[in-house]
């Protein structure tokens, strides 16, 4: 999605022959997009990747599925994400709060090492990762990451995320389709172009192929879990399916800094999507970052006032100061849906005037379809939020 990368060897033509140092013909398969039209990558096994002999039950241990409340009244919401208790690992930690028919917004705080590599066919995923460093598995290769990375893996992508000592603390983006770059943001040529908010030595790619340890990856069977249409199904392989002779093309994890994001300020202030940093499928996803504020000798650095009439709003507090906010802590979820206004709250408007940086660092996703929420985020919501700015 960055720029073409490859790991290990591929032949001088795709489908071409290609061997092994045994001299066995290797399986190429091409991960393909949009059918054929969108980016791709090719691959090549040593081992074909369609040899799983069973295909289990859809039942993962652990795993919870998500109930959608049965009501939910035009509020403002504040989901206490402080609240959930850590469990489970990459996967079965998951817990789904807002859902629409293009994104699906959860939080997972695993304690336990990763289990079965999973592979989400209902499209890209972003992650936040809050805290906790560790390192990604996937079909292309190892991808180290660390506290404040977004890492975007494509839909399909087989892949597994260990943390240093199994803890860490993610915000999920499970998009309906793809989650990247924004066109506007390339030139015609597909380089990131200089008004970018971000260069192409900022994102972090695969560094290694993986090899099978039978320490870290067990005994066979190895089941994979695949999610598609909201339900899990496992494959059963009897072979280590993840290991590749090389690859290369377009499609690969990557990862990406929040601290490497490059923000903008304006003479007055900037509408929040200046801070655009991936797109999907009906929603972007935003950075606030530590930065000078709006520089006109009368400028109201506080947001203004809006009404945005097509998209709900949520915001991810990360750290620092939020300006215009009364009650939220780190890792408070705000939902701001569209049909009614939002805006600071009493008296952060006007302490704003005069102040000259914020140290704000939150993420935001902005998406035209309305949010549902989850039983589970009804739990840990902060009822008294709505009615908050006429206390
Ligand atoms: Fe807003």
């Amino acid at each position: 999605m960055i720029q073409r990368h490859q790991l290990g060897k591929v032949p001088p033509k795709p489908h071409t022959t290609f061997h092994d140092e045994d001299g066995k013909l290797l399986m190429e398969q091409c991960v393909t997009t949009r059918g054929f039209e969108g980016p791709f990558s090719t691959l090549y096994f040593r081992t074909p990747p369609t040899d799983e002999f069973a295909v289990e039950s859809m039942n993962v241990e652990g795993f919870c599925p998500f109930e959608l409340v049965a009501e939910q009244p035009l509020h403002r919401r504040h989901v206490k994400t402080q609240d959930i208790p850590p469990g489970g690992n990459f996967l079965t930690g998951r817990r789904t709060l807002m859902v629409n028919s293009d994104i699906q917004i959860g939080i997972c705080k695993p304690t336990d090492p990763p289990a079965h590599f999973f592979s989400n066919a209902d499209g890209d995923e972003c992650y936040f990762i809050y805290a906790g460093s560790g390192f990604v598995e996937s079909l292309y290769g190892v991808l180290p990451f660390r506290e404040h990375d977004y890492l975007l893996i494509p839909k399909s992508t087989p892949y597994r995320i260990h943390f240093e000592g199994h803890k860490g603390v993610m915000l999920v983006f499970e998009g309906s389709e793809h989650i990247g770059i924004p066109s506007d943001y390339r030139n015609n040529v597909g380089q990131i172009t200089m008004y970018a908010p971000y260069t192409h030595r900022d994102f972090r790619l695969p560094e290694r192929l993986l090899e099978f340890d039978a320490k870290l990856h067990g005994d066979a069977p190895y089941p994979q879990v695949t999610k598609l249409n909201n339900e899990l199904s496992v494959h059963v392989y009897q072979h280590w399916p993840y290991e590749l002779v090389g690859w290369d093309g377009y499609l690969y994890p990557v990862a990406f800094s929040i601290h490497d994001y490059q923000p903008k300020t304006g003479l007055i202030h900037l509408p929040p999507t200046i801070h655009t940093t991936f797109s999907g499928n009906g929603f972007v996803i935003c950075s606030f970052v530590p930065r000078k504020t709006d520089f006109h000798e009368k400028a109201i650095p506080c947001p203004y006032g809006h009404a945005s009439v097509d998209m709900d709003e949520i915001l991810y507090y990360v750290a620092g100061n939020f300006t215009s906010r009364r009650g939220i802590a780190n890792e408070s979820i705000s939902l701001h849906p569209k049909g009614v206004p939002h805006g600071p709250h009493p008296g952060t408007y006007a302490k704003s005037v005069g102040t000259k940086e914020t140290r704000e660092l939150a993420v935001m996703m902005d998406c035209y379809k309305p949010l549902r929420m989850t039983n589970f985020a009804s739990g840990i919501e902060d009822k008294d939020y709505h009615m908050s700015w006429v206390k």
